[in-house]
């Protein structure tokens, strides 16, 4: 999954011969799942039209502050636009806009869009061999990257002109995959690693039945997708559950059991920075288990069980530097029995869920928590979907990492 999932991008198009490659731009913007709008220089619509790449984004083009002809008949407010964008790429950029931008000359909506714009911009210079090496355009290229905007950089080659050097505007491949890696990079996780942990544990009793609990798997789930969009990256150690991903900075490790579970955190969580731990593992398994099926010949069957290793517990003793995070789910005394597993099995970080709170818990697509640092500061939070649970969780991961 793409990091530009769900992102707002600008692309402002001007008027070089490269913009005729921003119809796969667009497509390839739209395929990682980010949400595209497009602006055009009014020169720039006799290199591609409007049709096409409003058809590609799935948006009206626009291309001037009221143009009768645009998609979108009223004012075009290049405030919303700039507020509206998480990224605006600026792909073709010719010689006369990037002069233009690092002059702060506003006379289109596209220049006028790039100086309302909060977010960060990117461009794409493209132009002839000896206009790209004119001093003016080298200047043009230091302001506009002294003002904070990413430069993606021109490639050698054959040019529009015949001649053949450094222009040509970068591939729409290399493009996506540059602010990719940018934008990855700008994330508050980015280099960390985070283990997660979600869903129920299955103790065998027989080779056909199990103990198991009601957990869904989605509370945990929620995390590491979180944390995997803030940069990290995730280790998910994961019960029997129907929640998949295909997240190339998920790393999926399917068990059963809690024992299974114990040793595969184990194995990783030397190598992590954050640890939470969400699974709902049992406490109890099974002493024995039956090599055949149990048959139902007496009225009554008993089960000896023992107590599993306690996961979060065996972290909390050995932990050096990793950030570790439990859950509590509590019926009554709820914060006094949270503050004692935070404190017995050392955790910089509980998550509280009452089962007396409606929509809490397991199954469902809610939770109500309260996060009690080490410091035993108390956040209670409302009902919420279990998505922004996750984020309240990464939010106090976060701080807790730059205090
Ligand atoms: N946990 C674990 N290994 C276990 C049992 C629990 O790692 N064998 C973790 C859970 O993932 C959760 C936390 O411990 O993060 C608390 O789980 P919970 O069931 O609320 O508490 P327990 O410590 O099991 O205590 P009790 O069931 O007595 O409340």
């Amino acid at each position: 999954m793409s990091i530009l999932r769900g992102k707002n991008i600008l692309l402002g198009i001007t008027a070089g011969i490269a913009a005729y490659k921003t119809a796969s731009l667009v497509r390839l913007f739209v395929k990682s799942g980010a949400n595209v709008k497009v602006i055009m220089t009014p020169a720039a619509k006799e290199f591609i039209t409007p049709l096409t790449l409003s058809t590609l984004s799935k948006n009206p083009v626009i291309s001037s502050f009221t143009e009768p002809d645009d998609d979108a008949s009223v004012w075009n407010n290049h405030v919303e636009l700039g507020l509206w964008a998480d990224l605006f790429l600026v792909a073709p950029a010719t010689a006369n806009t990037l002069s233009k931008m690092a002059s702060g000359r506003s006379d289109n909506l596209l220049i006028a869009t790039y100086l309302s714009a909060k977010c960060p911009v990117y461009f794409a210079p493209a132009m002839d061999l000896d206009m790209y090496k004119h001093p003016s355009t080298k200047s043009s290229l230091e302001a506009l990257q002294s003002f904070g905007n990413i430069m993606i950089p021109v490639t050698s080659g054959e040019l529009a002109s015949g001649l053949s050097g450094a222009g040509r505007m970068a591939e729409p491949e290399s493009i996506v995959s540059q602010i990719e890696s940018h934008t990855l990079k700008e994330l508050p996780f980015h280099g960390k690693t985070f283990l997660v942990t979600a869903g129920p544990t299955y103790e065998a009793i027989d080779p056909v039945r199990f103990v198991g609990n009601h957990s869904s798997g989605l509370m945990g789930f929620e995390i590491a997708k979180k944390a995997a969009l803030l940069g990290a990256e995730i280790i998910y150690i994961t019960g029997p559950s129907h929640y998949k991903t295909n997240d190339s900075r998920i790393k999926t490790i399917p068990v059963v059991s809690a024992h299974e579970m114990y040793t595969q955190v184990h194995s990783y969580f030397g190598s992590v920075d954050v640890a939470v731990l969400s699974a709902a593992v049992a406490d109890y398994k099974p002493k024995n288990i039956a090599t055949f099926k149990i048959k139902k010949s007496e009225a009554t069957l008993s089960l000896e069980l023992e107590k599993t290793k306690d996961i979060l517990a065996s972290l909390g003793s050995i932990k050096s530097n990793q950030l570790l995070v439990g859950f509590a789910l509590e019926t009554h005394d709820e914060v006094d029995n949270a503050i004692k597993k935070l404190k017995s099995k050392n955790l910089d970080l509980i998550v509280l869920n009452s089962l007396n709170d409606e929509g809490a818990g397991f199954g469902g697509d809610t939770n109500k928590v309260t996060l009690i640092d080490k410091n035993l500061v108390q956040t209670v939070y409302p009902l919420k979907s279990k998505v922004s649970v996750a984020t309240d969780i990464m939010t106090e991961i976060q701080k807790i990492i730059n205090a």
